[in-house]
């Protein structure tokens, strides 16, 4: 059991800020199972009881999950003397204890988690569990079949192993007619996927990452926005398989 202020629930499951939280609470808004509760200090035990805010449910969390769309010209850091980092985008957010799950390059957009479950992170982030990553590559020359072959089979980018078997797929052209491949890679090596492509002679000028974990970049997420993992997709994360199994050197 863990039990804790009415109004503190509320401010870990970021329905609003303190002031807005405090008149949702007095103007009845919330309920404690079937019980309107209108005094921001009761106590309330965050495993056992049901919350809901106007109806809805609020599962509890004392952890916090972002997707941001990130754009290019942001680096993936908390802190940066230099630049502006992702962590300075969310607004109105506490941002103490959120770090990047990953990394992406100052010029790569895209699809990019923000937590202070450093657990998830950690498993996330770890080799063993082969998270699966999706990009967008715009590619500066024609991309032929035999490389699209090779990048399927790992590439030899310099490292001691070549790189894992990815799933390389040609998509339509961009507005400018280069070509673009969807590539799934399972590892996090530095500037992976710009490196593959040089292997092969080729220069990446555009890329996005899609989708991470099995999570797909929010359509509705402009460049820049983001919002908060719903509960589903933070149980879908804590389930990501354990493939360590499956690793291959070559
Ligand atoms: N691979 C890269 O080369 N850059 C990124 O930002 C991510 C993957």
């Amino acid at each position: 059991m863990s039990s804790i202020r009415l109004d503190r629930y509320l401010a870990d499951v970021h329905v609003g800020s303190r002031k807005e939280i405090r008149e949702y609470i007095r103007d009845g808004r919330v309920r404690v199972g079937d019980e309107v509760v209108t005094r921001t200090e009761t106590h309330v035990d965050t495993e056992e009881d049901r919350i809901t805010l106007d109806g809805q449910l609020l599962a509890y969390s004392k952890y916090r999950y972002y997707m941001l769309h990130k754009p290019a010209g942001v680096v993936t850091a908390t802190r940066d003397g230099l630049s502006r980092t992702v962590v300075e985008l969310l607004k109105n957010v506490p941002v103490r204890g959120l770090s990047p799950v990953g990394r992406l390059d100052k010029d790569t957009e895209g699809l990019l988690l923000l937590t202070d479950d450093g657990a998830l992170l950690h498993r996330l982030i770890s080799p063993g569990y082969h998270v699966e990553k999706v990009y967008e590559a715009h590619l500066d020359e024609p991309v032929t079949d035999g490389m699209l072959q090779c990048l399927s089979e790992g590439v030899d980018i310099g490292d001691d192993t070549k790189t894992l078997p990815a799933t390389a797929v040609r998509l339509a052209q961009d507005e400018e007619g280069r070509d673009v491949v969807e590539l799934t890679i399972r590892e996090g090596r530095f500037h992976q996927v710009k490196r593959m492509f040089h292997a092969l002679g080729r220069e990446v000028v555009f890329l996005k990452r899609v989708a991470f974990a099995g999570l797909v970049l929010d359509p509705n997420l402009k460049t820049g926005a983001y919002r908060t993992l719903s509960s589903a997709e933070i149980t879908a994360l804590k389930e990501v398989p354990d493939k360590s199994g499956e690793t291959q050197k070559g």
